[in-house]
């Protein structure tokens, strides 16, 4: 019996600038969303949402992915216009959703995803042996 799908939420930040990227009036937000939205619009198991601002503006364009009981991720630095980030984000999606706590070790990332990392939250109730309860 094969395992149900993950459920992913992929979230955009819609309001983030890159100076390359402004030049016919468009947020590199708005672009990279729109380039998500296409890549997306036939994946049952990836909801995609805009986000205005997601409060790491220094390190645009900003994307971030969780799933029930699974770590959130948060990756930065993101080139609308470099079909590299768009075309990974599925592979890097799809690792995810193989991973039961959603963890993702770097080599299980796209390479153009390994060094842009930009926060790993785990879920409340985490299991993972990284985490190491203080109180
Ligand atoms: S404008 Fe994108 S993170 Fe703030």
């Amino acid at each position: 019996m094969s395992k149900k799908q993950k459920e992913i939420i992929l979230s955009v930040c819609l309001t983030c600038t890159l100076n390359k990227a402004q030049n016919n009036n468009k947020l590199a937000g708005e672009k990279l969303a729109q380039k998500l939205i296409d890549k997306f619009k036939n994946t049952k198991n990836v909801t995609l949402r805009g986000v205005n601002c997601m409060s790491n503006c220094k390190r645009s364009c900003i994307v971030s992915f969780t799933a029930e009981n699974c770590f959130t991720y948060v990756f930065g630095d993101i080139d609308p216009e470099n079909s590299a980030y768009i075309d990974s984000i599925e592979e890097l999606l799809l690792s995810y959703s193989k991973s039961d706590d959603g963890f993702l070790r770097r080599r299980h990332r796209p390479e153009i995803y390994r060094s842009n990392i930009v926060g790993r939250f785990p879920p409340i109730n985490s299991k993972s042996d990284i985490i190491i309860n203080l109180k």
